[in-house]
């Protein structure tokens, strides 16, 4: 049976997804959007941002693949309930997300951007280390990605601490869940790594309130979403010295505008939402994977809990 999909996205991606599609799936008519001759056919569509109008122009559409291992630029509320939406469970994002948070988890550790701004005024200055079990990271959401980032910041041999909405149990590492414990996690959290899913729950989690509750002295990751942070809230509280690094990936708008007080800032690094970027090859193998399953009726992998909005 033959079955249409149609991606939107890169040229080079597309050159790559068709062809991996074209070997193991030979039964499937891969369209690059824009070039669709009958809309009525596409029954499955990767994308990162939806075309204007599908829920009118492609009337047989029953599944949304995100390119990416988020979904909210998908704007769930307006997908027909009929319609599933997948998340990409890319093994390339997972560890391209574990590299750079442990990279720069080790930074803040080491007292990295430390020496970075005592090089502009060439001064030799030694900061005393503590040993990495002392160092408590908490990694503020344990899906996917926070799982196998706990993992590697384990075996570096540091303290992990999770907090999730529903309870986890993942060895080694100390998982709090619900709101009512989100006090004791923050409190114990030296190294705050924010990856939680952007819902209306988690818009705006990361304000004064919350990260005040850091111990002084801690330092944020934000590889979440930038609307997950009050960015003034977090600017106080460094000038306060409450807080002293943020290693900050993505933003509200982005690219981050070249006036924002972030650029400047000598305890914060801003990077160009590059922690964890889909790989093709490994990706196109998960796609190739689920359509598998979907043609099976079999359940994809990453299937999104509307209700809950990841
Ligand atoms: C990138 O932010 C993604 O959702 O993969």
């Amino acid at each position: 049976m033959t079955i249409n999909i149609l991606f939107r996205g890169p040229q080079e991606r597309n050159d790559c997804w068709q062809a991996l599609f074209a070997d193991a799936l030979p039964d499937v008519a891969w369209h690059h959007w824009p070039k669709i001759t009958d809309k009525a056919a596409i029954e499955l569509m990767i994308v990162w941002k939806l075309p204007r109008d599908y829920q009118q122009d492609y009337p047989n559409l029953k599944a949304i693949f995100s390119v990416g291992a988020g979904v909210d630029q998908l704007d769930l509320a307006t997908v027909p309930e009929h319609i599933q939406v997948i998340r990409m469970l890319d093994p390339g994002i997972a560890k391209g997300m574990s590299e750079f948070i442990a990279m720069h988890v080790l930074n803040i550790h080491r007292d990295t951007f430390a020496y970075i701004n005592a090089n502009k005024s060439a001064t030799w200055q030694q900061i005393p280390t503590i040993e990495n079990q002392q160092r408590r990271v908490g990694i503020f959401g344990l899906g996917h990605l926070g799982q196998v980032a706990a993992e590697s910041l384990l075996q570096l041999g540091f303290s992990v601490n999770g907090w999730s909405r529903s309870a986890k149990k993942i060895s080694n590492v100390n998982c709090f869940h619900s709101d009512d414990r989100l006090h004791t996690f923050l409190s114990q959290s030296d190294i705050l790594v924010c990856l939680l899913p952007l819902t209306d729950q988690t818009r705006g989690i990361l304000n004064h309130e919350t990260l005040s509750q850091l111990p002084k002295g801690a330092s944020v990751i934000n590889v979440g979403r930038g609307e997950q942070l009050v960015a003034q809230d977090l600017l106080a509280l460094l000038d306060e010295q409450h807080l002293e690094y943020a290693v900050l990936d993505v933003f509200d708008i982005e690219p981050l505008p070249e006036a924002h007080s972030f650029w400047q800032h000598p305890r914060v690094l801003v990077t160009p939402h590059i922690a964890a970027i889909t790989q093709n090859d490994s990706a196109g193998k998960m796609l190739v994977e689920n359509v598998q399953r979907y043609l099976d009726q079999q359940p994809m992998r990453g299937i999104v809990d509307r209700s809950l909005g990841y």
